[in-house]
């Protein structure tokens, strides 16, 4: 091989502080594990020898312990975006030791493009192949590497023995011109091919490989519970309702399902419908369940971005590529994303809320509107060009303590004008074609928890009359209550009448 190999550690020598990092990768998929070990201890020492060491780090969306927790624990993120989701950085941000922005997942790539946030130093990729000409073979998660390393000034790879170069063929690359030059991206269906199976690198911006072997990390998600295998089961009672009366057509659609146990309890719920015909999926990540969908024939198709799948599933999968190679392409974010495709294709978009309010609007990023949780993900990309929007979510959390609907979000990241249909373990709201009373009504009879129904309905009766009823002072009165007494069963509107 013509490129140098390097340790970690020499690896980590090139990158500098305040330097922009980009990584490959998309959730623990692709994200590179063993470099970034080596910046965070190299950040300790620089940092122990009084020295300043923090770098700025974009990403196609969160990453694994191996990178943000390591870097979170070292304290050596200055600026991160798009995506989180590790316990230490999480602290981190929340107490500004990081700087960290939260924007749509396909809008970063084309910002970059645009030079809003600088030019990338450095781009870090994990690859399952590479030739001496720079061609790589990308591991299974793409994120914005493309973009990253097209703008990047040196790159240094992340060679995973654990990846098989048998991977080639599941990535489909593709970068779009930047407006004015911008034509449509040519998918007409999810599962058009419409780029490149590998990432071309210049080979004199490569600084060197580092030789890995380490799975993703992936765990299995826990066992279905009862609230989420009824949130599975009245998504799917909805959604074969909407086929019935004609409004999905009878081919069905593309659906792109979220991140977490909620969106793999709906995943389950439709292998399980013998009324939902087999589908194609797109959307931004392909979990375990998806994989068992396709080999029951359920899900025939998964455009995707990764796929992040526990490291069980991830071995049957390296085991059995050549019956997956042809029902997955792994494509940028940008693309798997992309709000004019998810338009043009009629995409089914499921996603989990934190919370959702009487009137539509959903919180999907901030704990009682302060902590950020995760982020907004690609959950905007899909809601917003969607041709139905779900959200999902428990009817409490917490033993009860929470309600999951409440009078107004703490915090907004989808608006009710973006909003179709909310589904807790309770029932369907159905929002479309309704004023905001008649959401509000609509929620709280089908979504709430019997013990906040009656504790809604006396917040509407408090309430001004508008075309959107609020009581202003009083709005947020659940998480005030959360935030005194650790229940918001407790509210009492007795103090505001
Ligand atoms: N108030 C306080 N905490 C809440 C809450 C609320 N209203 N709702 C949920 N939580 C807590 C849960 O208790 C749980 O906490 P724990 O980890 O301490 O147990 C945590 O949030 C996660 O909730 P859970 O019910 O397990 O849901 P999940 O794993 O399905 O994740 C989101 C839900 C919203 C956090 C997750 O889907 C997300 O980050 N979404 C935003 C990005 C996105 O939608 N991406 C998909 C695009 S493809």
């Amino acid at each position: 091989m013509n490129f140098p190999i390097l340790t970690p550690r020499e690896a980590a020598e090139l990158v500098n502080h305040n330097d922009n990092v980009g990584f490959s990768g998309f959730t623990a998929s692709g994200s590179p594990k063993v470099v970034t070990e080596a910046i965070a201890q190299r950040a300790e020492e620089e940092h122990a020898a009084g020295r300043p060491f923090k770098i700025n780090l974009f990403t196609g969306a969160s990453t694994s312990d191996h990178a943000d927790g390591a870097l979170a624990r070292a304290n050596a993120i200055n600026m991160r975006t798009p995506y989180q989701s590790t316990p230490d950085l999480r602290k981190r941000l929340n107490e500004h030791d990081a700087h960290y922005f939260d924007v749509h997942l396909s809008d970063l790539a084309q910002s970059m493009r645009y030079g809003t946030y600088g030019d990338i130093d450095v781009a870090i990729v994990e690859v399952a192949d590479v030739d001496d000409e720079g061609n790589v073979v990308l591991g299974t998660g793409v994120g914005n590497i493309n973009t990253y390393v097209a703008q990047a000034k040196r790159v240094i790879l992340e060679l995973n023995e654990k990846l098989p170069a048998a991977l080639r063929g599941m990535h489909d690359l593709y970068m779009p011109a930047d407006p004015p030059y911008r034509r449509e991206i040519p998918i007409y269906k999810a599962s058009d091919r419409i780029g490149d199976a590998v990432m071309k690198i210049d080979p004199k911006k490569i600084a060197g490989i580092v030789r890995t072997n380490l799975h993703n990390g992936v765990k299995a998600f826990s066992a279905l519970d009862d609230t989420t295998l009824r949130i599975g089961h009245n998504v799917c009672g909805f959604l074969e309702s909407e086929l019935r009366s004609g409004r999905i057509p009878s081919t069905f659609l593309p659906i792109q399902s979220g991140v977490g146990n909620v969106a793999n309890a709906v995943l389950y719920g439709l292998g399980e419908s013998t009324v939902i015909p087999s589908f194609e999926m797109y959307t931004e990540v392909i979990q375990d369940a998806v994989l068992d969908l396709m080999k029951k024939g359920k899900c025939t198709f998964g455009s995707t971005c990764a796929l992040t799948v526990s490291d069980e599933a991830e071995e049957d999968l390296f085991n059995n590529l050549d019956f997956f190679r042809d029902k997955v392409a792994l494509r940028p974010v940008e693309i798997s994303n992309n709000p004019e495709v998810v338009r043009r294709l009629g995409v089914i978009s499921m996603n989990t809320a934190i919370e959702a309010d009487i009137f539509g609007n959903v919180n999907s990023t901030h704990v009682t509107g302060v902590r950020m949780m995760n982020g907004i993900g690609g959950s905007g990309d899909f809601t917003r060009n969607a041709y139905i929007s779900i959200f999902s979510c428990p009817s409490i959390t917490k033993a009860g303590q929470i309600s999951n609907i409440v009078p107004m979000v703490s915090h907004v990241d989808h608006s009710e004008h973006s909003v179709d249909i909310i589904i807790t373990d309770q029932g369907v709201a159905d929002l479309r074609g309704k004023d905001p009373l008649q959401r509000a009504h609509e929620i709280i009879d089908n979504c709430a928890h019997p013990a906040y129904r009656e504790l809604l309905r006396d917040y509407l009766k408090l309430c001004r009359m508008g075309q959107t009823p609020h009581r202003l002072e009083c709005a947020l009165e659940f998480h005030n209550e959360f935030n005194r007494s650790g229940d918001m069963r407790n509210v009492d509107w007795a103090r505001f009448k």
